[in-house]
This record gives C-alpha cells, sequence and structure tokens, in this order.
C-alpha cells in the first residue's frame, strides 16, 4: 500500500463480493477535532488532543494553523497545538480551497489580531455552500467583512453589550464559527437560536468551557455565551466518529459476517438505528461495551423505506449515499429525500452504471431495489460518494475501480487498513 497523499487522484480497486470479519475501531470525530482546531486560535497557552484522526481534513487544518503561528507536535492519536508568539491572521486559498471547515479560523483571527484575511471556500460537489449565514452573525459581533478577489477580509468595530443572533437554517458551520468568535468578546452576552444541535457541535462547547469559556445551552438549540477575556490551554479527548461509525454498520449490513464495531456512540446514531429497524434488521448494539455486531442481512425479509435527511436528530447528509447504496439492494421501492443538501446526488449516476435502479426527482432519489449490483469503473465525487461506492464495489459482483477515490481518506482513518485487518482485499494506485 503506498503512502496517502493531499492531493492525487488515487484509485482503488475492488474485486467483490468479498466478506468483512473481525473488529473494526472507529476514530476520532473529525467534524469535532476540526473546528476544535481552530479554536485553538483563541488562546496562546498549549492545546492538548486526544482520539485524533489522521486524515487529510487535519493535515489540511494542520496546514493553517501552522500558516497562522501555531507549532504543531503529532504522537499518534495525540494533538499539541503551541503557540510561536506570532500570529499571521492571513490564510491563502489553498488550504481553504480544500476544506470548507478552514474557513471557521476567520473570525477567531480577527478578535486576535483585529482584522483577518482569509480565501472564500470554493464551490462543491454536493452543492452551493456559501458562507452568508457566518458573514451575518459575525457582523452582529462586530466584524465587518469585504468581499474582494476571492477573500474576506474583516475589520473589528466595538459590538453592543447584549447581542441576539438568530440563524435562518441550524448550519453546523456558522453554529460553530460564530459560538467559537463571540467566546473572546469579552463582558458581551451573546444569544444564538436555531443553533445546529450536531454532537461535534456539542463537543466543541464542552471543549470551549473547558478552556474558560462561559457557555451555556450546549446541547440545545439555543446556546449563552458570556465573553471571556483570556482564554487558557486545556487536554481534551474527541469523540468517537459517528458517521464513520455509520458506515463500517452499513458496509457490515452489506458484507458483514461476525464483525464487531467498538467505539460507537448510539446516542449519536439513533436516526440510523431507526432506518434499520424500519427496515427490519434492527442493529445489534452492545451497550456496555458500546460496541457493534453486525452481520450480512441481505437474505432475510427486508422492508423498503421512504426517509429523509435532516440536521440532527434527523438521519445525517452524511450517511446518505451510504443508505443509498444499501437500499438500492433492498427489494421494492424506496426513497431519500435530501433536505440539507439538496444537490448531494452525484454518487447516483456511478451506483446506476454499477446496475442499481435510481432515479433523482427534484431533491429525492427514488430507488427500486436490485437484486445484485455488478463491478464497474465509477468515479469518486466527494468524500461520502466515496464510502458508498467503496461498499457498493464489496457487494458487487466483479471488479469496480473507484477513480478519484483519494477523497475517501479526507474523513475515514487509514480505511485501507482497517478494511484489510477483517479481510477486505483492496488494491490503492496512487
Ligand atoms: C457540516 C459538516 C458536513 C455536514 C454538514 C451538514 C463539518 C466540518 N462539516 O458542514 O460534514 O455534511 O455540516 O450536517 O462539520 N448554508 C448556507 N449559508 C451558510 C452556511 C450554510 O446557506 O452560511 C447552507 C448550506 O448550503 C447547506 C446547509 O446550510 O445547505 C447546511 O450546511 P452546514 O450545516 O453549514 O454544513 P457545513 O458546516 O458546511
Amino acid at each position: 500500500m503506498k503512502s496517502i497523499g493531499l492531493d492525487t487522484s488515487g484509485k482503488m480497486i475492488v474485486k467483490g463480493p468479498q466478506k468483512a470479519k473481525g473488529t473494526l475501531t472507529v476514530s476520532g470525530a473529525k467534524n469535532a477535532v476540526l473546528p476544535i482546531m481552530g479554536a485553538s486560535l483563541l488562546t496562546d497557552d498549549d492545546i492538548d488532543l486526544r482520539n485524533v484522526p489522521d486524515l487529510a481534513d487535519v493535515r489540511t487544518m494542520i496546514e493553517i494553523l501552522e500558516s497562522a503561528g501555531k507549532v504543531i507536535e503529532r504522537f499518534d492519536d495525540q494533538l499539541i497545538i503551541k503557540s510561536s508568539g506570532n500570529i499571521n491572521s492571513e490564510i491563502p486559498y489553498e488550504p481553504v480551497r480544500k476544506m470548507r471547515a478552514s474557513f471557521n479560523v476567520y473570525g477567531p483571527l480577527t478578535l486576535r489580531n483585529g482584522y483577518a484575511k482569509v480565501a472564500l471556500p470554493g464551490g462543491c460537489s454536493i452543492g452551493a455552500r456559501p458562507v452568508d449565514f457566518h458573514l451575518e452573525g459575525l457582523k452582529k459581533l462586530g466584524i465587518e467583512s469585504t468581499i474582494e478577489h476571492g477573500f474576506v477580509t474583516s475589520k473589528l468595530n466595538n459590538p453592543n453589550s447584549f447581542i441576539n443572533i438568530s440563524l435562518p437554517f441550524p448550519s453546523v458551520g456558522a453554529t460553530e464559527h460564530v459560538l467559537t468568535t463571540a467566546c473572546l468578546l469579552e463582558g458581551v452576552k451573546t444569544t444564538i437560536t436555531n443553533c445546529a444541535i450536531e454532537p461535534e457541535v456539542t463537543d466543541l462547547v464542552n471543549f470551549l468551557n473547558k478552556m474558560g469559556a462561559k457557555i451555556t445551552g450546549g446541547g440545545t438549540s439555543i446556546l449563552k455565551i458570556e465573553g471571556v477575556k483570556k482564554l487558557s490551554g486545556v487536554k481534551y479527548t474527541i469523540i468517537p466518529d459517528r458517521i464513520e461509525a455509520g458506515t463500517y454498520i452499513i458496509l457490515g449490513k452489506l458484507v458483514g459476517e461476525k464483525l464487531t464495531i467498538k467505539n460507537v456512540s448510539a446516542e449519536h446514531l439513533n436516526s440510523l438505528f431507526s432506518v434499520f429497524d424500519n427496515i427490519g434488521s434492527p442493529v445489534d448494539y452492545d451497550e456496555k461495551k458500546r460496541e457493534v455486531k453486525v452481520a450480512e442481512t441481505l437474505l432475510n425479509p427486508l422492508n423498503s423505506i421512504s426517509m429523509e435527511t435532516a440536521p440532527f436528530p434527523g438521519f445525517p447528509t452524511d450517511l446518505q449515499p451510504q443508505i443509498t447504496t444499501f437500499l438500492s439492494l433492498v427489494p421494492g421501492r424506496s426513497t431519500i429525500t435530501e433536505t440539507v443538501f439538496k444537490s448531494r446526488f452525484y454518487h447516483i449516476d456511478e451506483l446506476n452504471r454499477m446496475g442499481a435502479k435510481i432515479r433523482v426527482e427534484d431533491n429525492t432519489a427514488i430507488i427500486e431495489g436490485v437484486n445484485k449490483l455488478s463491478g464497474a469503473p465509477v468515479e469518486a465525487t466527494d468524500l461520502r460518494a466515496a464510502a458508498a461506492l467503496l461498499i457498493a464495489g464489496l457487494v458487487a459482483e466483479g471488479e469496480t475501480i473507484i477513480s478519484n477515490v483519494d477523497h475517501i481518506f479526507r474523513g475515514y482513518e487509514n480505511i485501507h487498513e482497517k478494511l484489510e485487518q477483517v479481510g477486505i482485499e483492496l488494491i490503492y494506485e496512487k
């Protein structure tokens, strides 16, 4: 297996059908660690993070923090973020282009340096992803933004003492960005309503409070923040990745043979568990051990279903492509309505190349279950599409070659090695 780069469009070759047997352990959550790393810019003290996955996105965030003046040390799953003594608040296009979450350093850098200049995140294959909610929220915090030549430049004005921000949609990124920035507005009381309540947002709230922030309402849609003058260094352990866990559960339901998935937070995956209840294949979860035992379920009588993605606690859009692969093999007609990223359907044409029968009407995928998929050359357009195609390749008959597969390393730590450990054979070519 060759080493993984950040910008190469590798290929994965999968010969199906295969069986997965053994234990898969879920890593720390990508979407929790990224905003937490961004929030390290609020202090000059050392931040000591544990359960940090080694992902392309984490490396991109390291690059951004280093360009902002941080010094990073990494030992296995531990990441120590230190200050070099200087803060540079101009972040170039290249890392922001790779990963939208990098934009969330804009507010914190503005507070630390009085101004910031950060590239605007570009378009994304899963649909339009603007940052208007971020900029409107930050404006209420006193951060004036000007957009020019693809960069956003800020100017810090004196904020009001009491600020109310109501988000038009419970955006994960906007909630995290505004929340993080508000923590360091000394003496200012900010209330954010219609917040995202994804577990990763709550992890960020817990982290910030441990640094000395004064936030109440964590885990609810109303967050109240009383800004403080200074935040301190902390040690903090990142929550397990619910999307990685969900992906492996779906994989296990298609190709598992005595597969155990460890480090699963079931309280973050109720929506997936109820989807499998409705399909007629409940998830076998051991609460004490926090593990799932899963085996192939296609030979059981299964029900087709109608479902939709929604902000937490609804079904995550980040599992929509993977569950689509599963439903493509469930007899009858299933439907999935995508309400978060309305055009997140680029994996559908690729699944159809593998014999699935799916059509898209507006923001709904209509899936007519087939009894098998067959291997084909396909292309991954984003991280979760890559995971969906890999699962499809494992259950399909014959060879599947997934091009642009490197997307997968943005969100799945050592996926090829983890899968090899449960008996899956994959060939990765850079
Ligand atoms: C985060 C997750 C991503 C997940 C998504 C939805 C991270 C690093 N990424 O992305 O994996 O798929 O939540 O759960 O945590 N929107 C606007 N204007 C804005 C911001 C968002 O219109 O300023 C819209 C988006 O286009 C989208 C919806 O709001 O339709 C939700 O986006 P958001 O929750 O912000 O997603 P991200 O934070 O980018």
